[in-house]
């Protein structure tokens, strides 16, 4: 049975596209109110638009701390309160070798993909507490548990997104937040359509044993169990849900 999240309040990060609107719309369908929080703000307006009054959006970029507390000042505005969370926000990067990597490059795969999910929990948690309870869930990777070629900076923080998961969730499990992180495989969004030609994505399909990519709406059911009462007893969790990509 779905889980019904009437009453609850959420912000999704990254939530005007891929696997973050995808969460968006199972949070509202589940009777959610959503902040869709994203760099781009017309995506995240209209996929808001779409939703019958059950989100609202805010343009954030993840990496700047105080646009991460606004987003949750915004969240407690416009809903009165804080409930859950997913730090989704993220990118890829550039393709290079450790011993080729652009400096600036580097930076910018850590701040939005490392340091934007500190700042997230930094605010989020203070809001939870006064909620009297909350549930995080981090969106890391399989690159959290392997490496891969050419993707330095996003492996190495999407390994440190599991860390923090396990230490936030350590601090807070006495009281009531639970912090848990999903590994996505390769999932059909954007993020990957764009970054690659036919053969490229038949090469990706091949790593994963069931034989396709997920699908952004398979992320999205994981991530709302996570966040709902039937995972009560879970937190500092890093669960991929990959297509069997991590069993081989
Ligand atoms: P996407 O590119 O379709 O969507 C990402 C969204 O985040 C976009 O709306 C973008 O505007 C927003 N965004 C990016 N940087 C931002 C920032 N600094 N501040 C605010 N918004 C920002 O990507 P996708 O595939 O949906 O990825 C979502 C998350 O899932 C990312 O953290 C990604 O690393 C992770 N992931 C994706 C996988 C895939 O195969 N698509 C696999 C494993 C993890």
């Amino acid at each position: 049975m779905t889980q019904d999240f009437s009453g609850k309040v959420a912000i999704v990060s990254g939530g005007a596209s891929g696997i973050g609107a995808a969460i968006v719309r199972d949070l509202v369908a589940r009777g959610t109110k959503v902040v869709v929080a994203d760099y781009n703000l017309e995506g995240a307006e209209t996929l808001a638009g779409e939703t019958g009054g059950g989100a609202r959006a805010f343009k954030v970029d993840t990496s700047v701390a105080d646009e991460v507390r606004a987003m949750v000042d915004f969240a407690r505005a416009e809903f009165g309160r804080l409930d859950l969370a997913v730090n989704n926000a993220g990118i890829g990067g550039a393709t290079a070798p450790v011993g080729e990597t652009d400096l600036d490059d580097w930076h910018r795969v850590i701040d939005v993909n490392l340091h934007g999910v500190f700042y997230g929990l930094r605010y989020q948690i203070p809001a939870m507490l006064d909620a009297g309870a909350g549930a995080i869930v981090n969106m890391a990777s399989i690159l959290a548990a392997v490496g891969w070629r050419g993707s330095a900076g996003y492996v190495a923080a999407k390994h440190a997104v599991a860390g923090l998961t396990k230490t936030a969730a350590l601090e807070y499990a006495a009281r009531g937040i639970r912090v848990n992180a999903i590994g996505p495989g390769f999932i059909a969004t954007p993020l990957i359509e764009n970054a690659m030609d036919d053969a490229a994505r038949e090469a990706l399909v091949g790593l994963h044993p069931i034989g396709r990519l997920g699908t952004a709406e398979e992320v999205a059911a994981l991530t709302c169990f996570l966040l709902g009462d039937e995972a009560s007893f879970m937190t500092g969790g890093y669960y991929p849900v990959d297509g069997g990509f991590l069993a081989q």
